[in-house]
C-alpha cells in the first residue's frame, strides 16, 4: 500500500501469453499486416452500422427540429455519432484523434473531462510540472486512457467525483484518473463489461516502454495510473497545447 492506502500495481491484467514467434518470422511485417487487417475489420464491421446510426439520428433531429429537451438530446447524440464516424475514418487511415491533432493534448484532455461529466459526476482536471511535447504516440495513448478511465468511473465506480491529473517530469509524464467510488470489486471484468479496456491500455503502455495499472481500495475509490517516458531533451509545447490549470 502507498501513503493513500491504495494497493500497488496489481497482477498484469492481460495474463494470456502470446504464442512464441517463429525464429525467422519478419515481426515488423507481421505486425503491420495484423494492423492492416484490424483497420479493415474496423472499417467493414463498424463503419456501415455507425453511418446508419448517424443517418437515423439526422432524420430524428430534422423531425424534432433539434429543439426542446428531447430534440436537444437527439441533436447532441447526432453530433457525437458524426464525430465517431469521422474518428473511425481516422483510425482506418492511421491518424491520431482529431481533437488531439487540432487542439493539442491538454485541450483534448480538458474537453474529454468536460464531456465525461454528467448529473451526479464531476470531473476535474489538473496539470503539474512543465508540460512539453510528448510525441504523437504518447499523446494518443494518454488521451485514450483519459477516455477509458473516465468511462470506467462512470460505468463501474458509482463515484460522484473524478480527478484527472497529468504530471510532467523531466523524463516522464504520468496520468492519474482517480475517483471516490466503491473501488474495483475484482481486477477482472465485471459481467457485462468487455474487460478489454485496461488490458489494451496496459499493452499499449508497455509498447511505449511505460506502464498502466489500476490501483484500488475497497470502499475508497480507484485510480488508473499510466506512466510513460518522454523523449530526451527539452521540447517546448506547440501552440495547440497551452498549459492548463485545474478546474476542480
Ligand atoms: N474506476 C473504477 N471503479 C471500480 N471498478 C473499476 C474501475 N475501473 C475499472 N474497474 C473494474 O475493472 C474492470 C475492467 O475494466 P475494463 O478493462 O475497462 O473493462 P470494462 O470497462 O469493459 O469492464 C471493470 O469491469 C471493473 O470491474
Ligand atoms: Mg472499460
Amino acid at each position: 500500500m502507498d501513503d493513500t492506502g491504495h494497493r500497488g500495481p496489481p497482477e498484469p491484467l492481460d495474463q494470456s501469453p502470446s504464442p512464441p514467434a517463429a525464429p525467422h518470422a519478419d515481426k515488423p511485417y507481421r505486425e503491420r499486416r495484423r494492423l492492416d487487417q484490424l483497420r479493415s475489420a474496423i472499417h467493414d464491421r463498424l463503419g456501415p452500422g455507425l453511418a446508419n446510426l448517424q443517418l437515423r439520428l439526422e432524420l430524428l433531429e430534422e423531425a424534432t427540429g433539434g429543439t426542446g429537451a428531447i430534440g436537444e438530446q437527439i441533436a447532441h447524440l447526432r453530433s457525437e455519432a458524426t464525430d465517431l464516424v469521422r474518428e473511425l475514418a481516422r483510425i482506418v487511415h492511421d491518424e491520431p484523434p482529431e481533437v488531439v491533432e487540432r487542439e493539442g493534448l491538454l485541450k483534448a484532455v480538458d474537453a474529454a473531462c468536460r464531456s465525461a461529466e454528467r448529473p451526479g459526476l464531476r470531473v476535474g482536471f489538473h496539470v503539474s510540472g512543465r508540460p512539453r511535447e510528448t510525441g504523437r504516440h504518447v499523446a494518443e495513448l494518454l488521451y485514450r486512457a483519459v477516455l477509458e478511465g473516465t468511462a470506467n468511473v462512470a460505468r463501474h465506480a458509482a463515484a460522484n467525483h473524478c480527478l484527472v491529473r497529468l504530471a510532467f517530469s523531466a523524463s516522464h509524464v504520468t496520468l492519474q484518473v482517480s475517483d471516490n467510488g466503491h473501488g474495483a470489486i475484482q481486477e477482472r471484468a465485471l459481467p457485462g463489461g468487455s474487460g478489454l479496456g485496461l488490458a489494451s491500455l496496459q499493452q499499449a503502455a508497455r509498447r511505449l516502454h511505460g506502464e498502466a495499472y489500476l490501483q484500488s481500495r475497497a470502499g475508497a475509490g480507484a485510480r488508473l495510473v499510466v506512466k510513460l517516458p518522454l523523449p530526451d531533451g527539452p521540447r517546448p509545447l506547440a501552440s495547440g497545447g497551452r498549459k492548463k490549470r485545474g478546474r476542480g
